[in-house]
């Protein structure tokens, strides 16, 4: 890690997403848990990990799995206790790895006793935790918001009359940010965790905490039609209303005063896909340090959009950015690139371009292994999105959150009695960790190779980056002593070099290479080079 340059300690670092259900069960009861990934840090240390986000670990009745948090302190059974967390911690910091933990802001589930007091007295001090409204003349919801897992973000509570809200599921209401008690609660789970050690949170849905306090419908940016699924309605509308209000940048300027003096950072999931408007949550870095802007999980292998996505978010945001090409919430990078090895080779060529970033590129768990989605086996379909909307063409998260392949035999070795929560296909060996840890070819020795390329080459995220023309498939991203090229296209492209001489460092296809670049490089399909100069 690049603390020894003078920055922060994530400079330079990079990360790897841990969705601890479907990790490691050490249990034997088919759910991942802390002993899980403890038993497992040996393989992050190798793979040149700094940084281990986890998801959420807390005691939840597991409506949105484990995003629906019913108790902010403490951990839920199935993945372990307050001791095993605290074991993780130790281990994980005696490997060089920092701990980040997923914090889950925007909602709680409705087990959480706020919630439950909220709904008992309604003239209590809990009912303002949550967002109440009264119905619309009509008796319908107070307003046109509408829940990402689908349907109105309102549930009408028939004891007072009145509705909640909840942007997700109606077992996940919506917390009031306008309440200074909520603000005061957070302060205090937020302190509670550093005292436990971690080096960090991601927050959960960072750009939907603060809601219009007139409760304004959002505009619509095209007609709703009978055939839409959850996704495409809430896509339809323009969020100017229930997201992304500038008073959630407020909230992230407090946590950052608090936890200033432990030296932790603050991650925000930013769902907001205008880039300027993102940018803003990290434009001072005195809130949020770095954020998942998500249009990187959407794309497919799109030379244009891809364009877009890193040379119009890197320069405003150039050290702010916690670059992803997958997570638990979206079809794998492979997947979604055409599958196969052309897939893997595709998504090796990006992950190779972003570790040449500022910001901190995060792996999730099984990319290192070139990893496609997984199949759930039929009837065991889990992921509330798709369960809650029968007859929509929604097929939900599960193909990212199958188990993590560490060997051949039942559940690849995630779980000792061959149990899994989301019953799946078992992976071919070639997948598995155990099949590729020695095999120097292989998908996760070449994430190795890359990861300890950016290590050893700080010039990738010190140096002031600038992209230069090139055609719409090739990126070309200079620093003064490194050049990198992005070849997406489906053929070879010839590059003209400038201000060399330049020595070919790493290639999505070679490696670490080190050899003397010619005058003009020719660079092959749908691959990365990175070269540098004295
Ligand atoms: C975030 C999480 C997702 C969860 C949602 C609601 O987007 O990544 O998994 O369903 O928030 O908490």
């Amino acid at each position: 890690m690049a603390s020894d340059t003078g920055g922060a300690w994530w400079s330079g670092a990079v990360g790897y997403e841990i969705y601890v259900r479907s990790f490691a069960d050490s249990s034997g009861d088919g759910i991942g848990d802390l002993r899980g990934v403890t038993d497992h840090l040996d393989h992050l240390a190798d793979l040149g990990i700094d940084v281990l986000w986890l998801t959420p670990f807390y005691p939840t009745p597991g409506f949105d799995h484990g995003y629906d948090v019913s108790d902010y302190c403490a951990v839920d059974p199935a993945h372990g206790t307050l001791e095993d967390f605290e074991n993780l911690t130790t281990a994980a910091h005696e490997r060089g790895l920092k701990v980040v933990i997923d914090l889950v802001p925007n909602h709680t589930s409705a087990d959480h006793p706020w919630f439950r007091d909220a709904l008992a007295n309604p003239d209590g001090p809990r009912r303002d935790y949550y967002v109440w409204e009264d119905p619309a003349p009509d008796g319908g919801p107070p307003n046109n918001w509408v829940s990402h897992f689908g349907g109105p973000a309102w549930t009408h509570d028939p004891v007072s009359g009145q509705y909640y809200c909840h942007l997700f599921l109606p077992e996940q209401p919506d917390l009031n940010w306008a309440n200074p008690a909520v603000v005061a609660e957070f302060d205090r789970i937020l302190m509670f965790w550093a005292d436990q050690g971690v080096d960090g949170f991601r927050i959960d849905v960072a750009h939907g905490l603060v809601k219009d306090p007139l409760r304004r419908d959002n505009s619509l940016i095209r007609p709703l039609t009978p055939d839409m699924g959850p996704v495409e309605v809430f896509e339809s509308f323009a969020h100017d209303h229930d997201l992304d209000q500038n008073a959630n940048i407020e909230i992230f300027r407090g946590w950052n005063r608090l936890l200033e003096p432990r030296n932790l950072v603050l991650i925000g999931e930013i769902g907001v896909t205008d880039q300027e408007r993102a940018a803003r949550y990290v434009a001072d870095g005195d809130g949020l340090h770095e954020m998942f802007f998500l249009e990187s999980t959407y794309l497919p292998w799109d030379p244009p959009a891809w364009r877009n996505a890193l040379t119009g978010l890197q320069p405003l945001a150039p050290t702010g950015v916690s670059w992803v090409l997958s997570c638990h919430d979206r079809p794998r990078a492979v997947t979604r690139f055409g599958g196969g090895a052309r897939g893997a080779e595709r998504a090796f060529a990006l992950a190779t371009f972003i570790m040449g970033l500022g910001g901190t590129p995060f792996i999730y768990q099984g990319e290192e292994l070139g990893l496609p989605d997984g199949r759930v086996r039929p009837g065991h379909v889990s992921d509330p999105l798709a369960v809650r909307n029968p007859g929509s063409d929604e097929v939900g998260r599960d193909g990212c959150r199958t188990p993590m392949p560490w060997t051949g035999g039942p559940t690849n070795g995630f779980s000792p009695s061959g149990r899994s929560w989301l019953p799946s296909d078992d992976r071919p060996v070639e997948l598995t960790v155990a099949a590729q840890s020695g095999d120097p070819a292989s998908m996760l020795n070449r994430y190795r190779d890359l990861i300890a390329f950016r290590h050893r080459t700080p010039a990738l995220w010190e140096e002031p980056l600038r992209w230069l023309d090139s055609e719409t498939d090739v990126l070309l991203g200079r620093r003064p002593r490194v050049l990198m090229v992005l070849n997406m296209a489906p053929d070879r492209r010839e590059i003209p070099l400038v201000g060399g001489p330049w020595a070919l460092a790493f290639g999505s296809r070679c490696g670490s290479c080190c050899s003397p670049a010619p005058q003009s490089l020719v660079v092959e399909p749908e691959t990365c080079l990175i070269l540098t100069r004295e």
